[in-house]
């Protein structure tokens, strides 16, 4: 039987599926070929801005409703973002990351264009039960997107893609034909897929209790106002976790690591 929280993260792997063709790929890779139920999710992510009628705790109201609850926050200095994390009671949901940008720490431009983008949102969107894979509720051109670029990555794939998962995320302590995280990515490897380098090519390791390696995101034309442009869309996340001392599995993010993460969607170095 499937629970709303089955149907919601359905129907975001649908809307993720749509723009990152080389998921399935990947899925069919390491052992999901009849379905999402034999891959376990350790989280799906998500992104947003810090302004009041679409924030991370907009986006978390959304999974606080679902049963889920808040365990951990997290800083990103240099990127200008911050980021909660959440758990559901059933160890087999797949944890959430949400993180948002702190747009008043941006230029003037780039505030202006966010600004823009945000005003076009209903006022109650962010209430809508579809809303966390509405995408863009916006038309930019690409010399907006550009500029935004230019100050922040995360903020040039937010007015591309708007509202959806950035990305799932493997849980490598699920799969039944893998051990540990450096086979997944010689599997990956093998098969022709291009992981994130920056910050070594596994983040972590047993020292943080987390270990994070991922896919670069795929390349995708949008159709902005002006013209068509390739840029990168979403990507796949593998985690391995370790016991704490306690003899528990550890839960939470390590923010170094998810700061290379980050890097995923960059669109200058991929
Ligand atoms: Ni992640």
């Amino acid at each position: 039987m499937h629970t709303k929280i089955d149907t919601l993260f359905a129907n975001l792997w649908q809307d993720y599926l749509s723009i990152t063709p080389s998921a399935k790929k990947v899925h069919d890779l390491l052992g999901g070929q009849n379905g999402t139920s034999e891959l376990i999710n350790d989280h799906v992510a998500f992104r947003t801005f810090n302004i009041g009628k679409i924030n991370l705790d907009k986006l978390a109201a959304h999974f606080l409703a679902l049963g889920y609850e808040e365990k951990g926050q997290y800083q990103f200095e240099q990127k200008k973002l911050v980021a909660k994390h959440f758990e559901h009671a059933d160890t087999t949901k797949p944890k959430v990351f949400i993180s948002e940008l702190l747009v008043e720490e941006f230029s003037q431009p780039v505030q202006k264009i966010i600004a823009k983008m945000v005003a076009n949102i209903a006022e109650d969107a962010a209430t809508h039960s579809d809303f966390l894979y509405s995408g863009t509720h916006w038309t930019i051109n690409s010399e907006e997107y550009d500029l935004l670029l230019e100050e922040s990555e995360y903020a040039a794939w937010m007015s591309a893609w708007g509202f959806r998962a950035n990305h799932f995320t493997v849980s490598v302590n699920h799969l039944e034909h893998f051990q540990v995280l450096a086979d997944v990515n010689n599997q990956l490897k093998d098969a022709g897929f291009v992981l994130n380098t920056a910050g070594g090519e596994i983040k972590g390791g047993p020292d943080v209790h987390l270990a994070q390696s991922s896919t670069m995101a795929d390349k995708i034309e949008v159709q902005f106002a002006d013209k068509p442009k390739v840029i990168p869309s979403c990507f796949y996340e593998f985690a391995q976790r370790f016991t704490l001392p306690s003899g528990t599995l550890y839960q939470g993010f390590v923010a170094a690591s998810a700061d290379k993460i980050f890097e995923s969607t960059n669109a200058k170095n991929n």
